[in-house]
Formats: structure tokens, C-alpha cells, sequence
């Protein structure tokens, strides 16, 4: 069941985006877009004199990135991620392993704050592309894959010994079966080649196609109006029949350009004649039939494609332009709002959980979507606050008339707390006790021996010290033993010691 988000629009939060993530509720995000780091083994730092100065983040990856914890959650909660961070660690090394399981425990909570019909993409490179997809498939499931965008980020590299490598990837899953797709938001407009080829003919109106008015003949009898000549056109006798559009875009195109209330008239006889009259009707050399003038004013562009080279295809922005912040991963604000047209609707919440100087937001402000940001650096709200004065023209100090005029972010730097859980109640948590102990089958979560409810205590799987809620989904329940072996540390702990006390077989 889809939740309420607990966060409100326009909330920038500075901290690590995995105790944020934890603080919000499930199912209430409509489209995600991360665009992390991508295990490059770079440093970046933005120039001194930028927007961004001060912001910098090391993409460099070690052992101690796996966590333990996080491990451990993993191979509870997803086991098949758990075999492929390691079969990634057997196949690449160490580095991609920790990586994997820095992506992981962050992707766990994004598919669980992302809606039943919301959609995720996650940008990469080809460092990790290829196990990234093997995390997202785990995730996600390999059905609920519908993407791999390549996205033309350069028009040159020089690549000592290789070929310059100019792309990124743009994974991109759904949540479930019933993700938004708007088509029409994202067609790309023909180039003037492609409108000559498409359009070839010309009239004082402008450049136009002819397109047919006819249709097969199949069992039509003559008798039937779409079978009668027009203007010496017999054209059942050519085995044709007539098909003359009455609804549909180019209807519409028609109605409001040429032919008001074109729409309206029921007979094609009718059709033809108002069209002909308007001029539409373009007449064939003999033995053919008419056809309809089709203008490239109407045309709809191509059908976007998945590889991205326009609106987005550049990534050396012009320093005049006031889009370049100096932030050194900054992707384009064209590319941000393809993603943002085509997986969602006005009013939806987008989230980016590695927001960087926040291109994400400030496209989702520009299209009507809500949104959350979130980056590690404290710099990345000042930049935001900054560039959205500028490339959403809001004034600097309170004009009222302008439109924009209210607008501010809310800059946040603690987690969130969860209110999409029942929450142990205090008036009755043996109630919430006794739940848990039917589902371990009367057994501790530790040294797994059946023992009576009384002598159980609850315990955080995530510790409530890094913002594990008191919610159900959150507990379980450990003897006192268990629960001073483990303290704050993980199930894999706990479960390591009680194997070398003995106390569990391997
Ligand atoms: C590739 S950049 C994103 C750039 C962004 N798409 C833009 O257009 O500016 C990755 C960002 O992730 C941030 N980051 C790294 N680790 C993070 C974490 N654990 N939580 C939140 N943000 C993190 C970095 O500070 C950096 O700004
Ligand atoms: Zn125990």
C-alpha cells in the first residue's frame, strides 16, 4: 500500500544518504535517479573560484566499505545480492566487492521507498556497469529491466592504447508492472535532412507528404459511400475504397489550423470536399488517387531511442550558459528532464539520493514534480539555493509578485523518522512480543533455542543509533546472553562467537 511521503517537496538533506534513505517510508517515491559514484578510483574537487568550491568526495574503494553490518543485511534481506557481491569479489576483486556493498545497502532502501508503479535509473559507467546490472536484476528482478540508456557524455576521449571512451550507462528498472511511460513527452524533433526526406513536397503553405486516402478494397460492396467515385476518382474500381481521417492527431491538426469543426462531419464525400476546398487534397498525375497534404508542421518527432545523444549529448557546458556550477560530476539538466518527462507526471516525487549539486531537483522544479535531494557535502544546498536562483529566476530578496517568490528549499542535515509503521505501542507491546515470538517459532533470533517468551528482549536489527526505527519489521527477539554478546554489532558477530563458544554447530 502506497504510503504518504513523510518528507516534504523541495527538502535538501546533507548527510549519508543511507540513514536518510532508512528515515523515509516505503513505497512513496515516484521516480528515483542516482547518479553515484561510479568506483573510478578518482578523487574529484571542484575549482577553487566555483559555485561548488569546497566540494569534493574520493571515489576510491577498499575492503572497508563491506561493512559487516551491511553485509549482514544484505544476506538477510537478499540473499542472491549477497552470492553476487562475492562472486564479483572472485571474478573482479576486492575493490568492486566493497563497491558492490556500498551500492547494495543503499539500493535496498531505494526498491523500498520507490512506489509499486515508480521507476528507477541508476547512472553509471563501464567501471561497474556490468555487476551493477547483476545488482539491479537481484533487486529489482530481471524482469522489471527495461533499459540500458548510453548516454554520449563526450564527442572525444583520448584514451592512450584503447579507444576514447566517451559514454555512460543509465540503468533503468521498474518497480513493478505498472510504471508510467509518457511517449509523447520525450519524441526527439526530425533534424531539417530528416523533415526534407520525410516531407517532400511543397506548397505556399510549406513542406508536406501526401498520404493516403484510400484503403484495400477487401469485401467492400460497391454501393457503400466509401466505395463511390469523387471527382472521376472510381477508385473501387482500382480495388480501393476511401479512408479519410476524422480523428486522431493530424484530425485535430486539421480542425484547429484549416477547417474548424473538420471533425464533425460524418460523410467522407463530405470530408473530401471540405478538405479539398481548404486545399489539403493533393491531386496525382492520372490513373492514381488523391491523397492528404500532411505538413512537417504537424510532425511529432521520433520516437525517443536509447541512446542519448540529444537534448543531452554534451557535457562541456558553456561557462556563459549559468548552468555549470563547478561541480565536477554535474550532468546536464536536458538529460534530467528526459528521465523526469518520460517516468513521471506533474505532481509526482522525484528523488536523487546522490543529488550532487542537485541537477535532479532543479529539473524536476522546472517540469511541476516534487522532489527530494540528498548529498553527503554541505556544499550541495548552498549550490542548489544559488543555481535555482538563477536558472529558475527567483529574485534575491522577496518580491512578491514573481512567481517564484516563496520559493525555498528546506535544508535538513538529521535523518527523518518513519511514520509508516506501527510502532511498538507503549500501551501494549507484549502484543507486538508476542507477534515476534510466533514468528521465530518460539525460539531465540541468536543461539536459536526454544525458550519461554519472559526471557526474551527485543533488539533493533538496525540499532536505533543509526535511525532503526521501533517498528516490527525492525525487531527480534534474543535471549540475554545473545543479546550481551552482540550488543551494537551485527547477527554475523553474534553468530560467529556462539559458533567458537560452542553454543551453535556450524
Ligand atoms: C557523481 S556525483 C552526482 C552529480 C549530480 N548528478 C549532479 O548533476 O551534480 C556523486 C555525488 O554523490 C555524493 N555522495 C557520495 N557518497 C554519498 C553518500 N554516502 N550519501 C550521499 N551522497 C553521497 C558526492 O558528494 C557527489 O556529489
Ligand atoms: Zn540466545
Amino acid at each position: 500500500m502506497p504510503s504518504a511521503c513523510n518528507v516534504p517537496s523541495r527538502t535538501i538533506f546533507t548527510g549519508d544518504n543511507l540513514d536518510i534513505l532508512r528515515g523515509i517510508n516505503s513505497e512513496c517515491v515516484d521516480l528515483i535517479y542516482l547518479d553515484p559514484p561510479f568506483n573510478s578510483n578518482q578523487s574529484y574537487a571542484a575549482p577553487l573560484d566555483s559555485e561548488a568550491r569546497g566540494a569534493e568526495f574520493d571515489d576510491v574503494w577498499t575492503l572497508d566499505d563491506m561493512k559487516e553490518e551491511w553485509i549482514d543485511e544484505i544476506e538477510f534481506r537478499r540473499p542472491s545480492l549477497f552470492h553476487l557481491i562475492n562472486g564479483a569479489k572472485l571474478a573482479h576483486g576486492e575493490s568492486m566487492a566493497g563497491y558492490l556493498t556500498f551500492m547494495s545497502v543503499r539500493l535496498l532502501e531505494m526498491h523500498r521507498v520507490l512506489k509499486p508503479d515508480g521507476s528507477i535509473y541508476l547512472h553509471c559507467d563501464d567501471t561497474a556497469v556490468h555487476y551493477l546490472k547483476g545488482v539491479m536484476d537481484a533487486l529489482f528482478g530481471a524482469g522489471n529491466y527495461v533499459n540500458n540508456i548510453v548516454w554520449k557524455r563526450a564527442t572525444s576521449h583520448n584514451d592512450p592504447r584503447r579507444f576514447g571512451r566517451i559514454l555512460d550507462h543509465l540503468l533503468f528498472y521498474a518497480r513493478g508492472a505498472n510504471r508510467r511511460w509518457n511517449a509523447d513527452a520525450v519524441t526527439i524533433p526530425k533534424d531539417a535532412a530528416e523533415l526534407l526526406k520525410a516531407y517532400p513536397s511543397q506548397d505556399a503553405r510549406g513542406q508536406y507528404r501526401s498520404s493516403d486516402l484510400t484503403g484495400p478494397r477487401h469485401s467492400a460492396k460497391r454501393g457503400s459511400p466509401s466505395t463511390m467515385p469523387w471527382q472521376g476518382y472510381d477508385i473501387y474500381a482500382m480495388n480501393r475504397v476511401w479512408s479519410v481521417p476524422k480523428t486522431g492527431k493530424y484530425a485535430e491538426y486539421i480542425a484547429r489550423n484549416f477547417i474548424p469543426g473538420y471533425q464533425d462531419i460524418a460523410g467522407i464525400h463530405d470530408r473530401l470536399d471540405a478538405l479539398d476546398n481548404a486545399g489539403l487534397i493533393h491531386h496525382p498525375q492520372k490513373g492514381r488517387w488523391p491523397g492528404l497534404k500532411r505538413y512537417a508542421d504537424a510532425d511529432t518527432g521520433n520516437p525517443a531511442q536509447n541512446l542519448f545523444l540529444y537534448p543531452a549529448g554534451f557535457t562541456n557546458f558553456s561557462t556563459k550558459g549559468g548552468e555549470y556550477t563547478g561541480w565536477k560530476t554535474q550532468k546536464p539538466v536536458a538529460l534530467l528532464q528526459q528521465i523526469i518527462k518520460a517516468s513521471s507526471n506533474p505532481g509526482d516525487l522525484v528523488l536523487d539520493p546522490f543529488c550532487g549539486c542537485a541537477t535532479a531537483c532543479i529539473a524536476a522544479e522546472q517540469l511541476g514534480r516534487n522532489w527530494i535531494g540528498i548529498d553527503i557535502l554541505p556544499e550541495a544546498a548552498a549550490v542548489l539555493t544559488d543555481r535555482a536562483r538563477r536558472e529558475l529566476q527567483i529574485p534575491m530578496n522577496g518580491d512578491d509578485e514573481h512567481p517564484w517568490a516563496d520559493w525555498q528549499p528546506l535544508v535538513l542535515n538529521a535523518p527523518p523518522r518513519r511514520n509508516d509503521l506501527t510502532l511498538l505501542s507503549p500501551a501494549n507491546p507484549q502484543s507486538d512480543k508476542e507477534l515476534l515470538y510466533a514468528s521465530q517459532n518460539r525460539k531465540c533470533i541468536g543461539c536459536e533455542y526454544e525458550l519461554p517468551l519472559h526471557v526474551l528482549t527485543i533488539d533493533h536489527i538496525t540499532p536505533r543509533s543509526r535511525g532503526g526505527p521501533d517498528a516490527i519489521g525492525n525487531l527480534q527477539l534474543m535471549c540475554h546472553t545473545c543479546n550481551a554478546i552482540k550488543g551494537n554489532r551485527s547477527m554475523e558477530y553474534l553468530r560467529e562467537q556462539l559458533h567458537r563458544r560452542g553454543i551453535l554447530s556450524m
